[in-house]
């Protein structure tokens, strides 16, 4: 599977026209068909963030929810009605602490001071802590006082023992979103940039600057033109758009968040400015977004997307791999409480310590 995936890579990146790699591709086609079918391939090259399915005589377990992520009080789902869950009681009653089988503390608020960590007297020797984050490194202070006290992470990184990114692509006819046909409809708008968090220091802002000496870029949120609150109507926005700006706070391994996958929901091409190319290539097809690396100047880039506006068989070929994929972007927080117990349901009975938290995480 790895090989086929790395051979079809290198043979797509041709050039229309060139027909090297076509006989190659009838063939490949063939058995990865087969492959697809057999496997119910759902993410390309990651781990399946719903692997960790347990036997169904395990027995139930109580996750202590042990803050609110950012102090925000919100009800407890029932993970068997949404997510198929079963198993798991959730639970925020800190009195809960002597008997519950994990404790998820949210890296932020234990960070921030805004709540401690959960007592060492007391803790049962069963008991598994799990640390969860979703922001970079960059943005992760205080790791270094969370050393050796937990069992299991939990966050955006493939390699988390607890794996849920922001978003993944799935088989269109799956439990996601499925992805737009491409159309050949023209889009009016060139490029679109949704901003919150604007801060002149980022690699994002200087990336903007440039580009826009190029070619009109249209900024909105906080920074720019104003549009209407939520998640759906990014997505709305950029639907009247070609490209999308999808440029991360801070570079990052696998730290690529919603805005890759509004751009996606949204049926714009992504820009992508955040991990290498290789690390995007794990969550989506090679032609299904343009990363800044793929030139030498930002002035190349930004006569590419004029290029590709230019030519709608072209921009196609930045399109067409949506055929067959749909989109799963999970819940915050719900689904994230519930696949953490999941997960700690099947490790029930075995110990995990994590090692070098802060060396692992910004790595
Ligand atoms: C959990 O982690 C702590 C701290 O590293 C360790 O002492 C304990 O044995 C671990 N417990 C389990 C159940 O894995």
């Amino acid at each position: 599977m790895g090989v086929w995936a790395r051979q079809t890579r290198a043979c797509s990146k041709r050039r229309p026209g060139l027909s090297k790699c076509d006989g190659y591709f009838f063939t490949a086609g063939l058995v990865a068909a087969t492959f697809l079918v057999l496997l119910g391939f759902s993410l390309l090259h990651l781990p399946e963030p719903l692997a960790l399915k347990p036997a169904t005589t395990a027995p139930e377990v109580t996750l202590l929810i042990w803050t609110h992520p950012f102090g925000r009080k919100r009800p407890l789902p029932d993970c068997l009605a949404r997510y198929g869950v079963d198993g798991c009681v959730l639970t925020d009653d800190a009195r809960a602490y002597p008997h519950a089988d994990g404790v998820l503390v949210h890296h932020r608020d234990v960070a921030s001071g805004s709540a401690e960590l959960p007592p060492e007297v007391g803790r049962p020797p069963w008991q598994k802590w799990i640390w969860l984050n979703y922001e970079s490194p960059s943005h992760t202070p205080a790791l270094w006082r969370l050393e050796g006290r937990f069992n299991l992470t939990m966050s955006y990184r493939a390699d988390s023992d607890i794996f849920l990114p922001y978003g993944y692509l799935v088989q269109k006819h799956g439990n996601g979103q499925p992805l737009s046909e491409p159309s050949r409809t023209s889009r009016p708008g060139l490029v679109a940039w949704v901003v919150s968090n604007w801060v002149d220091s980022q690699a994002r802002v200087a990336f903007y600057f440039q580009l826009s000496q190029y070619i009109q870029v249209d900024v909105f949120g906080r920074a720019g033109r104003s549009i209407p609150e939520g998640l759906g109507s990014v997505v709305r926005l950029v639907k009247h758009y070609n490209f999308y700006l999808a440029l991360e706070n801070s570079q990052h391994t696998d730290y690529i968040t919603e805005k890759l996958w509004n751009a996606v929901l949204a049926g714009a091409v992504p820009v992508v400015l955040g991990p290498a190319r290789k690390n995007y290539e794990r969550f989506l097809p090679p032609e299904a977004f343009i990363h800044v690396d793929d030139f030498s100047s930002v002035e190349a880039l930004a006569r590419y997307l004029l290029l590709l506006r230019q030519d709608p068989a072209r921009l196609m070929g930045h399109l067409r791999w949506r055929t067959g994929f749909g989109l799963r972007q999970p819940a915050f927080w719900e689904e994230h409480y519930c696949t953490a117990c999941r997960a700690l349901r099947k490790t029930i009975g075995r110990t995990h310590v994590v090692h070098d938290l802060t060396g692992w995480f910004e790595s």
